[in-house]
């Protein structure tokens, strides 16, 4: 693994550190890839307010919203180094650097809130948690749930397959979305997270899907105007800590940071209960205009699930272990 040299480096700095002066006050730096309003942002706030009570007001973060430390995936690699302590960020701008996560990514698996919950917060979340602190070096000590991907464009009303052949689209960089779109009929642009809304801006790009919760924080309106409320993947965003800052910390400093990543976990799902219905009408009281995908969203579907999931058994722990996943959410086996 690519992490490993320098990752046993900064364990090495983080260990000493752990009996001198990283147990002092700190303020914690946290990277946030969206700007203000939306649901990384809340689980940031949550997450602060709650450390900082359960350390006694000793220790303290500061937020940097808008990718203003780095875009998101760099995030990754200056938290796995110990040069960043937390960046909240999609799961999908983590699956390059810890495989296993892209469960969460395949198209169609996560198909309600509810699901989202169960699949983070049980068994299978405590395996990613795991893989991730060992492929990627850095550990999710909290979740921020943020509803579906809506794609959006500036061109047209899309419902079908055949409509969305007239678009540009941006992607992550993350290979199941990219073979998605594929699996769709076309070829998506990637592009990191940081130049997203330059390139809707300037029509390098026409088109791209997040939560309708992330178009609002991130003005997609001022570039956007159509919606096609596609439910292919359901967004969620850990927030990650650099597991070398992790380990440097004194054992109760380290328990205030799980508990206060649970606290904002839960927060998190009932503020996008309580949001997103509000937000999508203050989106279309801007002008944008959603349209539902043609027949129940079926071609897009059916198209991305038998292309796109066979080819995804092996690096995700095989088609038993996937049907397992399914079964645990009360669904049927593929
Ligand atoms: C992306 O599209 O790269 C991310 O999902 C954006 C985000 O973090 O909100």
């Amino acid at each position: 693994q690519r992490f490993v040299k320098s990752l046993s480096f900064a364990l090495c700095l983080g260990a000493a550190a752990a009996t001198s002066s990283l147990a002092q006050a700190k303020t914690f730096r946290v990277a946030v890839g969206d700007g203000a309003g939306g649901t990384q942002h809340e689980l940031g706030l949550k997450f602060s307010e709650a450390f900082k009570e359960k350390t006694g007001g000793r220790h303290d973060t500061q937020l940097f919203l808008n990718g203003q430390l780095g875009d998101e995936q760099a995030t990754v690699n200056d938290a796995a180094m110990g040069l960043l302590d937390f960046s909240i960020l999609a799961i999908n701008n983590v699956t390059p650097f810890s495989p296993s996560v892209g469960v969460l990514t395949l198209p169609y698996m996560v198909q309600s809130l509810d699901d989202a919950v169960a699949l983070t917060q049980g068994e299978v979340g405590q395996q990613l948690v795991d893989n991730t602190i060992r492929d990627a070096g850095v550990r999710i000590v909290g979740w921020a749930y943020s509803g579906f991907r809506v794609l959006t464009n500036s061109k047209q009303p899309v419902q079908s397959l055949s409509d969305l052949k007239a678009l540009k689209v941006r992607v992550p960089n993350n290979e199941i979305m990219i073979d998605t779109y594929r699996a769709w009929g076309i070829n998506p642009t990637p592009m990191a997270w940081s130049e997203t809304f330059t390139g809707l801006q300037l029509g390098v790009v026409d088109g791209q899907d997040n939560p309708y919760i992330t178009v609002y924080a991130m003005k997609f309106d001022e570039v956007q105007k159509y919606i096609t409320n596609i439910r292919y993947l359901f967004s969620i965003e850990p927030l990650i800590m650099s597991e070398a800052v992790f380990q440097s910390q004194p054992d109760e400093v380290q328990q205030a940071i799980l508990a206060a990543g649970k606290a904002a976990t839960e927060h998190s799902a009932r503020w996008l209960v309580e949001q997103e219905d509000k937000i999508k009408a203050e989106l279309t009281s801007r002008g944008m205009v959603i349209s539902e995908p043609a027949n129940n969203e079926q071609e897009w579907m059916d198209n991305a699930i038998s292309k796109v999931w066979p080819k995804y058994y092996d690096k995700l722990g095989g088609k038993d272990h996937l049907n397992k996943i399914l079964q645990s959410l009360g669904r049927d086996a593929i």
